[in-house]
């Protein structure tokens, strides 16, 4: 369940007709839970009145080692927008959204208010049923090419006035790619604290790294890593070559945005979320990569190497799921 507020705000355009029941807004609560966020801290919490969910960021739920600027916290947020949206959409309410900008209160995400009667449409019903059955997949892919029908499809989901969605190209981006990735991990690796975060790829398990391939773990121990959420044990990186041959192999999209604050980092969750239900409904599977971009180089060598036109936020990966993921632990 999603933390509810003793004391909610009031928000939301004044609206004819019945207010959501106590099942509708179950229906709410249920999706808002299930979207995917940072080492799963679920940082939000949801009020619902009369005919208006309004999602607030949990700043409990801070990190201030791995998340200072609060980014995964946002587009976690982001995600639980997408789902509210599609569950007001999925019991037959058009949707108006209000995300606010204003620092008071300093914590809503957005309000989203049920206008009028109107039935989800195909796609709709198809992202909201995929909710229940998304989840993080950080294995190896089949060796098997998505289609430039389904690239486009997830594009389109990944695409919004606000983001901008593109993938990468060729071994020369891929190469690109990793060397900046590579640099994440080597800054992240001078931080003994810091050491649960290296995982900045998912292919780095043990059992899947060749022999004398990857890098050597020399300032951690790869307890507790995969358990805190992240990708890869701390003692298996690949090297950089390795990474490059895998990013080229693989379907790897990044998103941007054209600025870079909170609004912004709410709407790249949100596209994320929207890419990874429409790669579920499709029999896809998928993962997402920030920590690396947390870096401010990172960023900015990606905008500059791949020649975007504003902020990178996060870079996710798509495939045919090599073996069938377990339930969600709900
Ligand atoms: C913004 C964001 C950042 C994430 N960062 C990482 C990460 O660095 N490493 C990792 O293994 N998983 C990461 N995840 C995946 C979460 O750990 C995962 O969504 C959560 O544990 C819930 O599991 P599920 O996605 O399978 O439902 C991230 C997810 C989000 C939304």
């Amino acid at each position: 369940m999603s933390r509810r507020r003793a004391n909610p705000r009031r928000h939301g355009t004044a609206v004819d007709g019945p207010p959501w029941t106590a099942e509708e807004t179950t229906v709410l609560d249920r999706a808002v839970d299930r979207a995917p966020s940072v080492h799963d801290t679920r940082p939000w919490s949801l009020t619902v009145q009369g005919r208006t969910a309004t999602l607030y960021e949990w700043a409990e739920a801070k990190q201030d080692r791995h998340d200072p600027e609060g980014r995964d916290r946002h587009f976690s947020c982001g995600a639980a927008l997408a789902n509210l949206v599609l569950a007001v959409r999925s019991i037959g309410w058009a949707t108006e959204v209000r995300q606010e900008h204003s620092p008071d209160p300093p914590d809503t995400v957005a309000a989203v208010t049920g206008t009028r009667r109107e039935a989800p449409t195909a796609t709709e019903g198809q992202r909201y049923r995929a909710i229940t059955r998304r989840t993080t997949y950080h294995r190896i892919f089949e060796p098997r090419a998505l289609s430039y029908l389904t690239r486009e499809t997830l594009l389109a989901a990944a695409t919004s006035p606000q983001v901008y969605s593109r993938w990468v190209m060729g071994g020369t981006e891929a190469s690109n790619v990793a060397s900046l990735l590579a640099h994440a991990a080597r800054t992240s690796r001078k931080d003994r604290s810091h050491s649960w975060e290296l995982a900045m790829w998912s292919l780095g398990q043990p059992d899947e790294v060749p022999p004398g391939q990857g890098v050597p773990d020399d300032t951690s121990g790869s307890g507790g890593v995969r358990a805190a959420g992240s990708a890869a044990p701390a003692a298996w990186l690949p090297s950089e070559q390795q990474l490059g041959a895998w990013i080229g192999n693989e379907s790897v999209l990044v998103l941007s945005t054209f600025s870079d604050g909170r609004h912004d980092h709410v709407s790249a969750g949100t596209a994320m979320q929207l890419a990874w239900l429409a790669a579920t409904s499709l029999g896809l599977a998928a993962s997402v990569i920030t920590q690396p971009l947390h870096l401010p180089e990172v960023r900015s060598g990606l905008r500059e190497r791949l020649g975007l036109p504003g902020q990178p936020q996060m870079l996710m990966r798509f495939g045919y799921p090599a073996f069938i993921p377990g339930p969600r632990r709900f």
